[in-house]
Order: structure tokens, then C-alpha cells, then sequence
């Protein structure tokens, strides 16, 4: 039996280094001792890859009603409107803390200019409100908080560390349970240890690897969503997986994201023969939300039995598109498209988890002591569809809200419980590695295939019997062999991919990012989240 050292305690222990982790991080540093966990390098995650920006009211014309009206409108009717309130409410003020960060966004050189800050514009916003860092908003982000992370003597950080799961103590058998900390694999040596914490907040992300095709990075296994759940919390929406219109078509290129700021800034998406489509789907053409330019650009994939379509943009001057988008230009430039005299190939892939860890306006989930931000929850901002660079914004919000109400929590006078260590004595190591491969590319086809963006009752009934198949190859296996980060992200896999599905199975109605064959229209009576609670879901436990 391996025993790992348990001397691993915190105030605060964050799972995840993204912009909602490391925002929190910053939030408490100042009363809190904090620990931040990251599965592979820190600055490794969706934030920072994000392109577009991040929403806020600065322009006079716009306002926040029109934000709200926005966000409410792209999420179909099931957005919670008071956390969209708060969320809106906060955009200048997060966009200001991230400036006192040391965050460079890109500032408006026009003379004459109302606002200091460049203001671009994306799919479903009425007015120019994304604040951006030219089309490396993400990267600049994470780097900047990162930077500040890294100096507080509060912070600790844990690079190549993988949460495996929640610890949770059932007091005197009272409901609800209370988070303890984590058992957490460390993946350079293999050794689990015991993290203890007075509180401890996922802030993983989300689940998007669960798609062959996806702009996330590997990270993105929905390891807190299916921690959240083991634990014993409820998940809802995780119907609405976001596929994002435009990632680049290149065998080689790892579905490379082409931010929606690009038909912000006048992009046209052409057909091979350059003929535009967007118009026969939406009036809004190209800046449509993206479940409808998504579904469009899949509708005419499969009636012309093409391979792509391409996004135009070839037609502005050269130096406005070095400028505003250098980090297209050259990586498209690598891949042999230069994208100021061609255009550009591009497909839909799997982006954005909309559903997630079921919180209220604190980040608090349904466990004493457990809360979660970022893509990892859903506080209801999204509903059905999310907006552009509203993302980040969340991120940034519930960081701050989590914080206040942590701090209170962290007044009380709390122990930090006796927490057995993780055995392993009954496992013995893996000489199967193969099968753990095969089955996440066996996983994410089918996903892709049968729980993609146009779904029908059949192809999810198939989904479901090839994951059940799944679960209990993996249970066999995760109860025999020791655990690799490789298992124990295709544990988690799984576990979203039957949440997603059967999410997708209990919502007979298409709506925002749920479409179906078997039910094409939206259902007045259908306007409700889709809330899956873990007592009521054998299969999953
Ligand atoms: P992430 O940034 O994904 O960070 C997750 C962290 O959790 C990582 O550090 C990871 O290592 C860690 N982690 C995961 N599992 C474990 C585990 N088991 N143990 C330990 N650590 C773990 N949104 C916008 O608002 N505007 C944009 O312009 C925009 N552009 C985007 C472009 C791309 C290409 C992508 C992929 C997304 C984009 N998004 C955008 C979405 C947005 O970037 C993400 O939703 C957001 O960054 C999520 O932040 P997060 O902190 O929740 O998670
Ligand atoms: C993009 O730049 O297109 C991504 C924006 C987002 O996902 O919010």
C-alpha cells in the first residue's frame, strides 16, 4: 500500500487554474490560504485559448438592458434572468479589475474615439461590447492573473496535479454532505495524494473532449462535472453542448478556433462556389447565435457533401486584419492560408458546455463546503445557448461572488477532519493501456456521431447502449488497476456523456443548442432547465 504524505492542507482549495480559478485565487489571497491545482502546466486551459474577448457595457449607446435582453434572447427562454442581472451588472467593473492586473486589452487609437478600450463585436450582441487583447484575449488573461498568482505568498500552486475525487464526511448522517478536500494524483510520480481543505471549489472547466471534434484543449474531460456528481450534486443542461460555427479545416490543425470576432468585423461565410448562405437561415446573417450559424454551415455540409465552408474576410485591408486578428493570420499562414487574400475553410467543432454543476448566485453547490465556477457550473446564465464572451465574464463574476461568501464561510470556526488515505493496495498495475485509448476514440465518435448537432431519438438510444457498455468496462477497470490520468479522465468522460444524453433524452422539444429530427420545434411547456438529481440516476452512481 502506497501512503501518500497528508500534510496537504488549506483554507481554500481550488481545482482548476483557468480565469475562474486563479481570479478566485487572487479574490482570497489576501485572507486565505489557498491552494491551486492544475492537471498539466498552469496556464494550460480553455481560457487561455480564447480568442474573441469578453462582454461588458463601456460603448453610450449600449446599455445594460440591452446586454440582458441579449444574453436572454441567444439562451431561448430558460436563462436565469436575476443571475444574468448580476452578471451583466458586473462587466465594467470585472474588465477594470482585470486592468488593475496587468491585463494589456487592446485600446481604441481612433481620434475622437468615446471609449478608451477597443470595443468589437460578435454573434447575438446588438451593440460593439466585447473588450478584447487583439484575438489573444485568453492568453493575456491567464497570463496576468498567473503573474500576480505566482507572487502572492498565500498561493501555492500544484502543476501536473489531477483531482481524482471529491472527499466528503457525512456528519452525524445530516444532509447535506460536507466537502473535505480532494484525493489528488500526482502525475509525475504517480503518488495520490490527500489535499485537506475547509473549502474546496472546482473550477475545471468543461467537458468538450467528450467530441471527436472539439476547440478545447485536452484538458477539457468534465473531471469536475463528474466529480461534482459522484459526490453527490445535482448537473443541469448538459443537453447544451455549444459547437462553435468556425474552427479551421485542416487534417493537421486541431480544430484551431476562428473567433466569431472575425464576422464581427465584416467576415462572410461563402460556399465553394463563394456564393453566401447565411441569410436563407437568419436576417442576421453571419452574426446569428451560433446554434443557428452552426446548424446552417451542418445543414449545408450535408446537402452539398462538402467537406467545409469558408469564412471570408480576405476583402478588408490587409493591415486592419494583421492587426486586429495576428494570431489567425499566422496560423493560418502556417497551414498555407493567407487569410488577407483567401479565404478561409472552416467547420463546426465542439466548444462551450452550457450545463454543468447546478449552483445558486454564491458558486455554492448542493454540498456544505463544495462550491464550483467556470465552465464547470451552471449558474444560469446561458440557458439553452450561450452568447459570445459571456464566458469569461462568468468566470470573472462568480470568482468574486464565491469569494464573499467563502470569506464569511471561513469566519466560522472549522476543523479540518481525519481523512484516510487513498488505498491502493487491492490494485495492481496496468498492463492494458490500449484498451483505455481505444475507448476514449471509440467515445468521442460516437458523441460526435449520434449526440452531435442534429440529434434524433434513435441515434441517442444508440449513444446510450454503447455508453452503458463503456461505464461497466470502465468500473471493471478502475476497480483492478492502478490509475493513470488517462483512466481516470476517460472515468470522467464517460460519466458527462451519459449526463449529456441523457439530458438530450429527457428534453423532447429543440431548443437553443438541442436539435432534434424527432421534435423540431421549441415547446412553450418544455421552458424549464433539465435538472438531473444523482439519487434518481442509478446508472451513473
Ligand atoms: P479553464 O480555463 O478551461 O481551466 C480549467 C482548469 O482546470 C485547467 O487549469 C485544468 O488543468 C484544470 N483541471 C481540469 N481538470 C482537473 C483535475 N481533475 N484536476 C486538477 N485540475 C484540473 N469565452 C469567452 O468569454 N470569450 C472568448 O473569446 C472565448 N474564446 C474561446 C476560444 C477557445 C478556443 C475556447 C476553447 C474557449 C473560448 N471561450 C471564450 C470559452 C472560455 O474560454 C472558457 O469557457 C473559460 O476560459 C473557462 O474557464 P475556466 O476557468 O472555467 O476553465
Ligand atoms: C470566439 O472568439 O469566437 C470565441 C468567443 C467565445 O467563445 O465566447
Amino acid at each position: 500500500m502506497t501512503k501518500a504524505p497528508s500534510d496537504h492542507s488549506f483554507d481554500v482549495l481550488i481545482i482548476g487554474s483557468g480565469a475562474a480559478g486563479l481570479s478566485l485565487a487572487l479574490r482570497l489571497a489576501p485572507f486565505a490560504k489557498v491552494a491551486i491545482l492544475s492537471k498539466v502546466s498552469l496556464s494550460e486551459s480553455s481560457t487561455y485559448y480564447a480568442q474573441g474577448g469578453i462582454s461588458a457595457v463601456f460603448d453610450k449607446q449600449d446599455s445594460h438592458e440591452s446586454h440582458v435582453e441579449d444574453t436572454l434572447n441567444a439562451g431561448v427562454g430558460i436563462c436565469d434572468k436575476d443571475i444574468v442581472e448580476l452578471v451583466v451588472s458586473r462587466g465594467k467593473q470585472s474588465i477594470e479589475w482585470l486592468l488593475e492586473q496587468g491585463v494589456p486589452f487592446t485600446q481604441n487609437t481612433r481620434t475622437g474615439a468615446e471609449n478608451s478600450l477597443h470595443l468589437t463585436k460578435e454573434g447575438g450582441h446588438s451593440h460593439r461590447r466585447v473588450v478584447h487583447a487583439a484575438d489573444a484575449t485568453g492568453k493575456e488573461v491567464e497570463l496576468s492573473l498567473e503573474k500576480q498568482a505566482l507572487e502572492h505568498a498565500n498561493v501555492t500552486t500544484y502543476e501536473h496535479h489531477c483531482a481524482v475525487d471529491i472527499i466528503t464526511a457525512n456528519k452525524q448522517n445530516q444532509s447535506p454532505q460536507r466537502a473535505l478536500g480532494a484525493y489528488v494524483l500526482d502525475t509525475t510520480s504517480g503518488k495520490i495524494h490527500t489535499f485537506k481543505a475547509k473549502t474546496t471549489v472546482i473550477a475545471s472547466g468543461g467537458a468538450n473532449k467528450a467530441y471527436l471534434y472539439t476547440s478545447n484543449p485536452d484538458i477539457a474531460t468534465g473531471d469536475g462535472i463528474a466529480m461534482a456528481w459522484r459526490a453527490g450534486c445535482r448537473v443541469a443542461n448538459m443537453e447544451f453542448i455549444q459547437f462553435h460555427p468556425t474552427c479551421l479545416y485542416h487534417p493537421e490543425a486541431r480544430s484551431f478556433l476562428i473567433s466569431e470576432a472575425l464576422r464581427g468585423e465584416g467576415g462572410k461565410l461563402v460556399l465553394p462556389d463563394g456564393s453566401p448562405f447565411m441569410h436563407e437561415y437568419d436576417e442576421r446573417g453571419e452574426l446569428a447565435p451560433r446554434d443557428i450559424v452552426a446548424r446552417a454551415i451542418d445543414d449545408q455540409i450535408k446537402r452539398l457533401g462538402i467537406d467545409c465552408v469558408y469564412l471570408d474576410i480576405s476583402f478588408k485591408p490587409k493591415q486592419f486584419i494583421i492587426e486586429h486578428f495576428p494570431t489567425i493570420y499566422a496560423r493560418c499562414l502556417e497551414y498555407g492560408f493567407d487569410i488577407t487574400k483567401q479565404p478561409i475553410p472552416v467547420v463546426p467543432a465542439a466548444h462551450y458546455t452550457c450545463g454543468g454543476i447546478l449552483t445558486n448566485a454564491d458558486a455554492k453547490t448542493d454540498l456544505t463546503a463544495l462550491y464550483a465556477i467556470g465552465e464547470a457550473a451552471c449558474t444560469g446564465l446561458h440557458g439553452a445557448n450561450r452568447m459570445a464572451s459571456n464566458s469569461l465574464l462568468e468566470c470573472l463574476v462568480f470568482a468574486e461572488q464565491a469569494a464573499n461568501s467563502i470569506q464569511n464561510y471561513l469566519k466560522k470556526p472549522l476543523e479540518l477532519t481525519t481523512i484516510s488515505d487513498w488505498d491502493e493496495s487491492q490494485v495492481s498495475d496496468s498492463d492494458e493501456e490500449v484498451v483505455v485509448s481505444h475507448n476514449w476514440e471509440e467515445l468521442r465518435r460516437f458523441m460526435w456521431d449520434y449526440v452531435g448537432i442534429v440529434r434524433t431519438n434513435k441515434r441517442l438510444e444508440r449513444a446510450k447502449h454503447r455508453v452503458d457498455l463503456l461505464q461497466s468496462e470502465i468500473d471493471e477497470y478502475y476497480g483492478n488497476f492502478k490509475i493513470s490520468s488517462d483512466l481516470l479522465e476517460l472515468r470522467n468522460l464517460v460519466t458527462v456523456a451519459e449526463l449529456i444524453i441523457q439530458c438530450a433524452m429527457s428534453r423532447h422539444e429543440s431548443r437553443g443548442l438541442h436539435y432534434t429530427l424527432d421534435y423540431p420545434k421549441t415547446d412553450p411547456k418544455q421552458i424549464k432547465q433539465t435538472i438531473l438529481t444523482p439519487e434518481n440516476f442509478d446508472s451513473l452512481k
